[in-house]
């Protein structure tokens, strides 16, 4: 009984920040996002009735406790859902650098619930892949589908899934990754979905979400990159305003970041069509077209307090494999 499943990591042009309901991760907003095809995670899952407990390897080495416990728990559900009890032999594997501050929970949750599905035979949709794989860390909802992708909040398990906006090859947009500081963030994304109610600007930035969410469909849809660079901005800098503003209050940017924004800002007035969009972390995503995606990368380059530097376009969603 054993399956494998490769999906890509996404980043979001309009943000999931602060949750309704903890244990079913069913967001306050709806999101939007594109899956990248160079930051993939591989998984392999096989379930034997003479395992004693689930084990998992990360990149060919035992896992953490934290860790095992969070797929365990995934995984009871695939198991829950297929009416079995045996246990699983998990390994994942990234194509990106660990801890190079690219998150990694989406790819990795929508390859694990991919995975240990097809492993039992189980026979999911889309829809039904995104609601499994939001238990596990709700931005891997998105993940599930390649290329353009919107993420209905919903009001519960059932409503609250991704759907393809459009795919891969509909839009050649590039998401210059420019890395700034690679340690692991102090506080995760799970406490900040939990803080963000504590902050007196969370409803205006839902408000606004309301209002960018059209916007960035259509202009996903009609391939505009001076509509979508605006919204995308728009909501980056609203999430990190209720971040900043909770209580406690949350500072995932370094120097560098703000640093960045306004290199960004100098670049468009000299006529480069960029725009930066900016995750729980300090690193900035330099989105643009293919066409200024060489200008870009040589302009971020240039500056010498960036660490690192991944390019990704938009990728293919879960792709099941033969085991190795
Ligand atoms: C800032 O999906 O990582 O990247 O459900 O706790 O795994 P968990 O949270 P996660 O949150 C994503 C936060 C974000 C914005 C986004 O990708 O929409």
């Amino acid at each position: 009984m054993r399956a494998q499943a490769d999906a890509g990591a996404n980043i979001a042009f309009i943000k999931y920040w602060g949750v309704r309901d903890e244990a079913l991760n069913l967001p306050l907003n709806d999101s939007i996002s594109m899956t990248l095809d160079a930051a993939r995670t591989t998984t392999a899952v096989e379930f034997s009735p003479r395992l004693a407990d689930d084990v998992l390897t990360i990149n060919d080495k035992p896992a953490s406790e934290a860790a095992l416990r969070r797929v365990s728990r995934h995984l009871d559900l695939v198991r829950e859902r297929a009416g079995v009890t045996w246990r699983a032999r998990v390994r994942s594997r990234n194509t990106f650098p660990m801890g190079a501050g690219v998150a990694s929970s989406a790819a990795a949750f929508a390859a694990l619930t991919a995975a240990a599905a097809a492993a039992l035979r189980l026979e999911l949709d889309g829809a039904e892949l995104s609601r499994l794989a939001r238990r596990g860390s709700g931005s891997a909802a998105r993940s599930v589908y390649g290329g353009y992708v919107w993420w209905h909040a919903g009001t519960d398990d059932t409503s609250s899934f991704a759907e393809l906006l459009a795919p891969p090859e509909h839009w050649d947009v590039r998401d210059v990754v420019a890395v700034v500081a690679t340690a692991e963030k102090a506080v995760s994304s799970a406490e900040g979905h939990r803080l963000a109610h504590t902050s007196p600007f969370l409803r205006a930035r839902l408000a606004q979400t309301q209002r960018l969410l059209p916007c960035v469909r259509e202009a996903v849809l009609r391939r505009e990159l001076a509509l979508l660079g605006p919204c995308i901005e728009a909501d980056a800098l609203a999430m990190h305003f209720v971040m900043m503003s909770s209580r406690p209050p949350l500072f995932y940017w370094a120097p560098e970041t703000l640093a960045l924004i306004k290199a960004v800002h100098l670049w468009r007035e000299a006529g480069l069509a960029v725009y930066f969009t900016i995750d729980a972390g300090p690193n900035v995503h330099l989105i643009c077209e293919a066409a200024d995606v060489e200008q870009v990368i040589a302009r971020v380059q240039a500056l010498e307090y960036v660490r690192e530097i991944i390019v990704a376009g938009p990728g293919p969603g879960i792709v099941l494999q033969e085991p190795a």
